[in-house]
């Protein structure tokens, strides 16, 4: 079976002593996970070396990166490099999440180096694509997010790409309290699926996991992650109270 991933998205949330508490309360719920399930926590950057150490003893849990940036290293003042990731042992980083392509704009082709730099530091990128409200209300869903698809992954070979995690979430569901009917997110997921398909066959795209994002709770996580094609979510507003993040991650399938 694919790996099921519930992936938490703290964004810019919590102090260091709010997101101990945080992880420490979900960590004594004792989950057993099970061996195709896998918890990330995409902590912030100051974050990552405690979130790392605190989750140390659970095979299944791990830690991401929110960002990275698309050079290698050298003069870019305040930004964090993946070899500087790779070499505290973070094992994931979220690329390209819609809030990053807008208010930091973001292009497809740094979002392709990021890509490039995080898998030669041996890091899995979760590749964030989806659409704005216009884009869906003119139905062009599919086309939009497949030209996202292409522009930053279409580069990699087929045995990289298996290194990939894709998270879709469109737009309109972020943080709304709106999210995407079942129906909706399947159909999307079944399209992501079968644009891997057309480039890599099905032995690869049928091995990539590719998330759900926007608004996912408890009360439809498991509607959600039911579908066929759904591999689990990114989480961002529930993922900062213990109790639902809990539940969300016993929705895995
Ligand atoms: P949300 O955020 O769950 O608060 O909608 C999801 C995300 O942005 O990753």
């Amino acid at each position: 079976m694919r790996k099921q991933i519930a992936a938490a998205n703290w964004k810019m949330n919590c102090t260091y002593q709010q997101g101990e508490k945080l992880l420490d309360d979900i960590l004594k719920a004792d989950l057993k996970p099970a061996l195709h399930h896998e918890v990330i926590f995409a902590v912030p950057f100051p974050y990552l070396i405690m979130a790392k150490s605190l989750v140390s003893d659970e095979s299944s849990f791990n830690i991401s990166a929110q960002n990275c940036h698309h050079k290698k290293s050298g003069a870019y003042t305040g930004e964090v490099a993946g070899e500087m990731l790779h070499s505290i042992g973070i094992k994931y980083c979220l690329v390209g999440h819609s809030e990053r392509r807008e208010y930091f704009q973001e292009t497809s082709q740094q979002l392709a180096e990021k890509i490039d730099i995080l898998l030669e530091n041996h890091i899995t990128p979760i590749f964030c694509c989806g659409e704005p409200l216009p884009v869906r209300e003119s139905n062009n869903q599919n086309t939009h997010v497949e030209a996202q698809i292409k522009e930053s992954l279409f580069h990699l070979s087929a045995d990289t790409m298996l290194n990939i995690v894709i998270a879709y979430e469109p737009i309109w569901a972020i943080g709304t309290g709106k999210t995407a009917s079942t129906a909706q997110a399947q159909e999307m997921h079944a399209h992501i699926r079968s644009v891997l398909t057309a480039k890599y066959g099905s032995e690869v795209a049928e091995q990539i996991s590719i998330l759900y994002g926007g608004s996912v709770k408890p009360s439809n996580a498991v509607e959600i992650f039911g579908s066929k094609d759904v591999d689990g979510g990114l989480v961002g507003g529930a993922s900062l109270v213990a109790a639902d993040f809990i539940d969300i991650i016993k929705a895995l399938k």
